[in-house]
């Protein structure tokens, strides 16, 4: 009896522990045990709370698990980083990831059961299938999603010369008062805007578009290629930057063809011109004066 009782914690979820549901075991059972079942129960209730503790919280090696299996799995509804989906999948309104807060419940077990059983009437999948060690794994990728950090590494005076300098950044950047309109403005940071996701952007512009910053080319009836990220394009007219900055309007009797792309106009080899502690540096300099400016 003890024996069971020892292994009773690491029952799988989901599965009955068998003495519990066999009468034929219990109906063996010598007298005096009585207060068996309900140290059954006792020890299966465990062994859901254990279930339910997240065994890679906070884990970096399972965030990064966690977001290889969002990017393939989760994405095409979430949006690559979570914040819900571009495209076809707008309409089915798929929930902010990032914001902190889950109409599932507040602990990383509610997030492993929406995850693992999905929701009914939605088009939340269940993705019990992956079983539960990659759930966690994914429950961590997600947690991640909203922690708010503005801790940086790098030397926040050496990327400020090379932001506004060798790097151009603030070619296409604001930040503070000062800066370009092309880009999305850095000034002000918000949970999403951690480290990572910062140096993310710059390796890797293409990996993540911001939202309302894709590339639009416009060409002309008389012959004219102009190519700039969108501001506006609807049915009658299209608005972009150009890449010296201006803002250019047609109007659909002026235009031949648009085309709308979801890549970034911004260069896309920073990883090879400057090394990763430079980078660290441009994000140090971010940060910080994302920090000011939060605090204003
Ligand atoms: C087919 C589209 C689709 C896919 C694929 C999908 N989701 Fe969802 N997800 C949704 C929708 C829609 C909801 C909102 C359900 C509702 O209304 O409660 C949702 C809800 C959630 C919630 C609950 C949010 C809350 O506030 O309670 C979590 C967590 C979540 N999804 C994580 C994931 C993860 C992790 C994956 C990949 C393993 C995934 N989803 C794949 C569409 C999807
Ligand atoms: C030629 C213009 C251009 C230059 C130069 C440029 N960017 Fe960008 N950047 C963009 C555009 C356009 C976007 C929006 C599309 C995207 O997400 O990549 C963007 C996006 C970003 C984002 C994501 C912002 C968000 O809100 O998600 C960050 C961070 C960023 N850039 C930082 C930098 C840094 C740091 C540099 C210099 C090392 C730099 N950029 C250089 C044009 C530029």
């Amino acid at each position: 009896m003890r024996r069971q009782i020892a292994r009773a914690p690491f029952v799988l979820p989901g599965l009955r522990p068998r003495f519990l549901s066999n009468p034929k075991r219990g109906a063996k059972r010598p007298p005096g045990t009585k207060f068996f079942p309900a140290g059954a129960l006792f020890f299966a209730l465990a062994a859901l709370a254990f279930a339910q503790t997240n065994p890679f919280a906070g884990n970096p090696q399972a965030i990064a698990d966690g977001q290889k299996l969002f990017l393939q799995s989760c994405a095409p509804c979430h949006g690559a980083t979570g914040e819900g989906a571009q495209g076809q999948a707008e309409g089915m309104h798929p929930p902010d990831l990032t914001r902190g807060q889950f109409k599932a419940g507040r602990t990383d077990g509610d997030l492993f059961r929406v995850i693992s059983e999905g929701v009914r009437g939605t088009l939340m999948p269940s993705f019990q299938s992956l079983g539960s060690d990659q759930i966690w794994r994914l429950v961590t990728f997600v947690r991640s999603l909203s922690a708010v950090s503005m801790s940086y590494t790098g030397d926040p005076a050496a990327g400020e010369k090379l932001f506004w300098g060798e790097a151009k950044c603030g070619q296409c950047h604001t930040l503070g008062s000062r800066g370009g309109r092309l880009g999305p403005d850095l000034s002000r940071g918000s949970r999403r805007n951690n480290a990572d996701r910062i140096k993310q952007s710059i390796v890797d512009p293409n990996a993540d578009i911001t939202p309302g910053f894709a590339v639009v080319t416009v060409v002309t009836r008389d012959g004219q290629t102009i190519t700039g990220v969108e501001r506006w394009v609807d049915n009658f007219s299209v608005r972009l930057i150009d890449p010296s900055g201006n803002e250019r309007s047609f109007l659909r009797d002026e235009i031949r063809s648009v085309k709308r792309e979801m890549r970034s106009m911004m260069p896309g080899d920073y990883a090879r011109k400057f090394s990763p502690a430079q980078i660290d540096d441009i994000v140090a300099y971010i940060l910080k004066s994302q920090s000011k400016a939060n605090m204003q």
